[in-house]
């Protein structure tokens, strides 16, 4: 009895502690959280998510909440990527092997001739012909580039060769085929070749001692992939990333519109399509392409070779209902090949996958990446390069997709490393955006997934020791908001640093005067519009939702007629149906960063709402952020601008602007 009692006293002390304990890590919560988790992506606690009541210990778990950026304007939050409500989507992807057997022949680089050269592997043939007696004969044809800057020309007729075959300078591509010796010949593998064949460098551009040495820049590139969804379906290639030298753009924010054009367009011309329009030409028009001051003619005017490769050759950046190139863009352009490969061999899509996922008897994104080592591999030891490498297969259809390729994409990244790439390349390793339509967008952190594509830079040792300002402005911008046009800063700032010191300086960004080089320090207090984030795109600031109230729900149906205008406006009332409100998914109101907003929303006029809802037409699902105001019941706001966030491949067939096409709902696809 008297050790119960005596039990009781002691357990009290004990609150009583433990409470003081609370209360006083409370008070000095900044160091105790950086004490806790010092990689922390620093954190006081923000005031949407923490009840402003304090000292529930439960509520604690909340308070080290980390961020991807905490600044006194733009908080970032860090997304779980295995929360439960991902992990309840999320299967892994297998991967399947394009083929099984092993390749008979394999084009070998002989640096001493700076020659490919063919090797024709016999135990795979004996192998392939079940005899070690039978004859075999391989023949290959020769991909040129075609006389349009987008074709090709297969050249006849095929050629025979032997063991040892070394493959003339002119041959950028081939396809290749190994047949029985017999009557009717037995085909014993097909495969396909692209060459970055070696060019001499032309005495001019030779470097002499007076110029700083210059980087080579590769951009790897994956199309849809955020730095949440990377972490979650390819860890592996995540925890590669964070090696020395690597630095990730945590606070990297898409700058425009849905798609990969615009933000891939900013990145490499530093303007948005629309700014474009007006001060250069229209990019749906032909021949506009060719006349954009993209990144890499600047990098050819400082003696860079250059190199563009992609794969799916109709979702292309440049190609998907746009006009694409009528000239031939960089020194070495990858689109002719892909078109051969495309035509000239068996395709393979996995089952349900839309674009191509084998080519022949390799990944698609092989003959891309690994153009990439190639490229890397003839020059980053002789003189400096610029090339961007990109995939769509494999991750625009079926976000979780990356995970069956990330022994893949590792492979990739160890295998420029063993060839000593990362000792003189700078390399982006990014992408475009994130997932635009789905179930990860009903999470909640949705609208993240979207948002924040993944970005890497990673800066080989010996520009970090010649510059080491710049590698300690990265390191600290990695926790800063930045965007696709400091990413285009940066790439002139490379070029600008190979020159001589008070050579021309190139013209920055256009679209964003106030955005910079990430190789200077980001400002603290920077905004979404300082970086040339529009406002639907902005992820600063937080967001709450507000319950089913009913002058909430007002917002979406203005949005609605606002849409249709937009039809009348575009003249497409007559193939687009006018579409009206099936339900609002949610509201949500924009909070700002110092407002302490305990469950009750201040009486405000005017406000900027976030509103997702779907139409009656074919189930059409839209988010919209618009200014409304709650007592005119105006609202503001560009229907272009707004998101679509389910597929509208089928809903759109009738029209091919790529903007309207994610609002138009075709009468002729209309589902009853
Ligand atoms: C602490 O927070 C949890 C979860 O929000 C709640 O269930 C619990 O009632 C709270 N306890 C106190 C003492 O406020
Ligand atoms: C490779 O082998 C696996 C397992 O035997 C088989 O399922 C698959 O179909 C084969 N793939 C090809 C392309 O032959
Ligand atoms: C070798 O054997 C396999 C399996 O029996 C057969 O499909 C293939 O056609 C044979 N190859 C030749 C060259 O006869
Ligand atoms: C490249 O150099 C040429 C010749 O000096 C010049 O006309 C052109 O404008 C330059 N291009 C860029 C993008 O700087
Ligand atoms: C579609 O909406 C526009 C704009 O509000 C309106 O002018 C037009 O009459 C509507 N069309 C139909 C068929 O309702
Ligand atoms: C729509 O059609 C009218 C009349 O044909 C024309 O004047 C107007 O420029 C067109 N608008 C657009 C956006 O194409
Ligand atoms: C909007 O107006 C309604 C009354 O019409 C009011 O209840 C509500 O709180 C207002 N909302 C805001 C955010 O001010």
């Amino acid at each position: 009895m008297s050790s119960r009692i005596v039990g009781g006293r002691l357990s009290s002390k004990w609150l009583i502690f433990c409470a003081f304990l609370v209360i006083l890590m409370i008070l000095h919560m900044p160091s105790w959280i950086d004490e806790i988790d010092p990689i922390a992506l620093s954190a006081t606690e923000s005031s949407f998510l923490v009840p402003t009541h304090g000292g529930n210990l439960s509520d604690s778990k909340a308070m080290k909440k980390k961020y991807f950026v905490h600044t006194s304007k733009c908080r970032i939050p860090y997304i779980d990527p295995f929360s439960e409500g991902a992990m309840k989507l999320y299967s892994p992807r297998l991967f399947i092997p394009c083929s099984n057997e092993s390749e008979l022949v394999s084009a070998i680089y002989n640096p001493n001739l700076r020659r490919y050269v063919l090797h024709i592997n016999q135990a795979v043939a004996h192998q392939l012909l079940n005899s070690t007696e039978k004859e075999f004969n391989c023949f290959y044809r020769e991909i040129k580039h075609g006389k349009k800057a987008d074709t090709y020309d297969m050249l006849n007729p095929s050629k025979y060769f032997s063991q040892g075959y070394v493959v003339p300078l002119h041959v950028e591509g081939m396809l290749l085929d190994c047949e029985t010796a017999e009557l009717p010949p037995i085909t014993l593998q097909k495969d396909a070749y692209m060459f970055i064949q070696y060019r001499e460098m032309p005495a001019a551009a030779k470097p002499t001692k007076h110029t700083p040495r210059k980087p080579s820049v590769i951009m790897y590139g994956i199309d849809t992939l955020s730095r949440i969804n990377l972490r979650r379906t390819m860890p592996l290639v995540h925890e590669y990333l964070r090696g020395p030298g690597w630095y990730e753009m945590q606070g990297y924010n898409k700058v425009v519109g849905d798609n990969s054009f615009p933000n891939i367009f900013a990145i490499l011309s530093g303007y948005s399509p629309e700014k474009a329009k007006e001060h250069i030409c229209d990019t749906d028009k032909s021949g506009c392409l060719d006349e954009i001051p993209m990144i890499w003619k600047y990098f050819k005017n400082a003696s860079y070779l250059t190199a563009y490769a992609e794969d799916e050759s109709s979702s292309n950046t440049f190609s998907y209902l746009k006009p694409g190139f009528s000239k031939t863009p960089t020194d070495y352009y990858f689109r002719p090949f892909l078109r051969a490969l495309e035509e000239e061999t068996v395709n393979y899509h996995c089952p349900g996958c839309r674009m191509v996922y084998c080519m022949g008897r390799r990944l698609a994104n092989s003959y891309v990446y690994d153009y990439c080592r190639q490229f890397m591999q003839r020059y980053v030891k002789e003189r400096p390069i610029w090339g961007m490498f990109w995939s769509n297969h494999f991750s625009h259809d079926d976000y979780f997709m990356p995970s069956a390729m990330q022994h893949k994409v590792l492979g990739d990244l160890l295998d420029y490393e063993r060839d000593g790439a990362f000792e003189d390349t700078i390399m982006i390793f990014f992408a475009d955006h994130g997932v635009r339509y789905g179930t990860l967008l009903d999470l909640d952190e949705g609208y993240l997934e979207e948002r924040l594509p993944m970005m890497f830079i990673y800066l080989p040792p010996w520009f970090r020791e010649q510059y080491p300002e710049y590698s300690a402005a990265l390191e600290l911008n990695q926790h800063r908001l930045s965007s696709n046009f400091d990413l285009h800063n940066t790439l002139k700032h490379i070029i600008e640093l190979g020159g001589t010191p008070d050579g021309p300086k190139l013209p920055k960004s256009f679209d964003c005067p106030t955005c910079q080089s990430l190789f200077y320090p980001i400002g603290e207090s920077r905004t979404c519009s300082e970086a040339g984030i529009e406002e639907h795109w902005c992820t600063c600031e937080p967001y709450k939702t507000i319950g089913y109230l009913g002058w909430s729900n007002r917002i979406a149906p203005r949005v609605i007629e606002r849409m249709n205008e937009y039809f009348v406006h575009k003249n497409l009332s007559h193939l687009c149906s006018n579409v009206s409100l099936h339900y609002i998914h949610k509201t949500e109101i924009k909070t700002g960063l110092d407002i302490t907003w305990n469950g009750e929303l201040p009486q405000l006029e005017t406000a900027v709402y976030r509103t997702k809802f779907k139409v009656q037409q074919n189930s059409a699902d839209f988010q919209a952020t618009v200014v409304f105001n709650n007592i005119t019941e105006v609202v503001e706001l560009d229907v272009e601008k707004i998101s679509r966030t389910n597929s509208y491949k089928e809903d759109s067939t009738c029209i091919n602007d790529k903007i309207a096409k994610l609002y138009c709902i075709c009468f002729s696809d209309l589902k009853s």
